[in-house]
């Protein structure tokens, strides 16, 4: 055996083509089985798939977003008429502040020393002296040295500043979904039917307008809320079909609360800050606040597809709407051998071979791997 005739042979068979070799069955049984069966998959594929999770778009859930809030409103507490200044904390607007609806005032403290106030929970307000001193006429307490004089609970709860209530907060959003480079914000557009400044967020009759009463946001998170102290979150969930036209793109507001109540050991949300000033005598001063409120948190969510034509072929082809088990190279080497090679029809009768239910079954020798329900595509 010469070399180069070994050679060419490696060759040619190098370069042939392997197809799986087909047996048609016609048997009414077999074959609604089958079609029934490609039928409940197709469908399963297009309507599941395809339409409701929309397989064949991009889907960007990177939203980029930013918020700013404005408090709105006149109260009275304590005989003083509070402006949004007063209850409203940070004030620059951020997506997470809190109204003040409570507060503890301690004024005019100084750096000192003083008798600690009995009664209170185990917090000390400044550092133990290591002295003993007369609190009252009758009881003697701790020296501590610190801000003087402490701070003193009310025996009575003192009350709320109910209007907060009939405040309203104007929540401006703007989102990015930068993948597409698409921009909106929460706020209607001029023309839409939502007169901005007059409209109140309703969640059937004005769901896109942005100013919520506060009231209104602790009913619809299911809470009381003259009672409430606690963190109510208000969530803006974006989440657009790009195919469709700009204006379909909408926000959607939810609420709840975020802080659970279950049992927690304090229930209700306080913090403490103070306001220093100088007396004339040039001693520091402070105003210590222990305040009491509700904190909003806003939150925004979303996600958002277009139609792309990587995800299209990615699902068509897991769909089963590609026949099986067939890479792109078998599907294309096929067509070519059953219809433009010459001697085409000889090839196909050779790939497909004809069965008629219950006739000659016992002369074929059926290659091994021609099973299943599979018929040409
Ligand atoms: C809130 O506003 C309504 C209507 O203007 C008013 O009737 C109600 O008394 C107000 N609530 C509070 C707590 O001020």
């Amino acid at each position: 055996m010469s070399l180069p005739s070994s050679y060419t042979r490696w060759v040619s068979d190098f370069f042939s083509y392997e197809t799986t070799k087909s047996v048609v069955v016609k048997s009414w049984v077999v074959g609604v089985v089958n079609r029934g069966v490609q039928l409940l998959i197709l469908a399963y594929f297009v309507g599941w798939v395809f339409l409701h999770e929309k397989a064949y778009q991009v889907r960007d859930t990177a939203i980029e977003s930013s918020v700013v809030t404005k408090v709105k409103g006149v109260g009275r507490y304590a005989g003083q008429v509070m402006d949004t200044a007063d209850y409203v904390t940070p004030p620059q607007g951020t997506s997470v502040f809190v109204v003040v609806t409570k507060q503890i005032r301690t004024e005019d403290q100084a750096q000192g020393v003083c008798p600690e106030v009995r009664g209170g929970r185990g917090r000390v307000p400044g550092m133990l002296t290591g002295r003993c001193v007369p609190y009252n006429a009758t009881l003697r307490t701790c020296e501590i040295q610190g801000w003087c004089p402490p701070e003193r609970h009310p025996l009575s709860s003192s009350p709320v500043m109910l209007e907060a209530e009939n405040f309203t907060l104007l929540i401006k959003n703007s989102i990015r979904f930068p993948l597409f480079g698409f921009e909106k914000t929460n706020l209607p557009a001029p023309g839409s039917g939502v007169e901005l400044g007059r409209c109140r967020f309703h969640p059937q009759l004005q769901p896109l307008c942005p100013i919520l009463r506060l009231g209104d946001v602790a009913r619809l998170a299911g809470q009381d809320f003259p009672a409430l102290g606690g963190v109510l979150g208000i969530k803006i969930g974006w989440v657009c079909d790009l195919d469709r036209a700009w204006e379909l793109c909408l926000p959607r507001y939810s609420f709840t609360r975020l802080d659970s109540l279950a049992r927690t050991p304090a229930p209700g949300y306080n913090f403490r800050h103070a306001r220093y000033y100088r007396w004339p005598d040039g001693s520091e001063r402070r105003t210590l606040i222990k305040a009491f409120g509700i904190r909003f948190d806003v939150l925004v969510y979303g996600s958002a597809g277009k139609f792309g034509i990587v995800p299209t072929l990615i699902n068509t082809g897991d769909s089963g709407l590609a026949p099986r088990g067939s890479g792109g190279g078998t599907v294309l080497c096929d067509i070519i051998l059953l219809n433009f090679l010459k001697g085409a029809e000889h090839y196909k009768a050779r790939k497909f071979e004809e069965v008629r239910h219950g006739a000659g079954v016992t002369s074929l020798s059926l290659p091994p791997h021609a099973g299943g329900c599979t018929p040409p595509q």
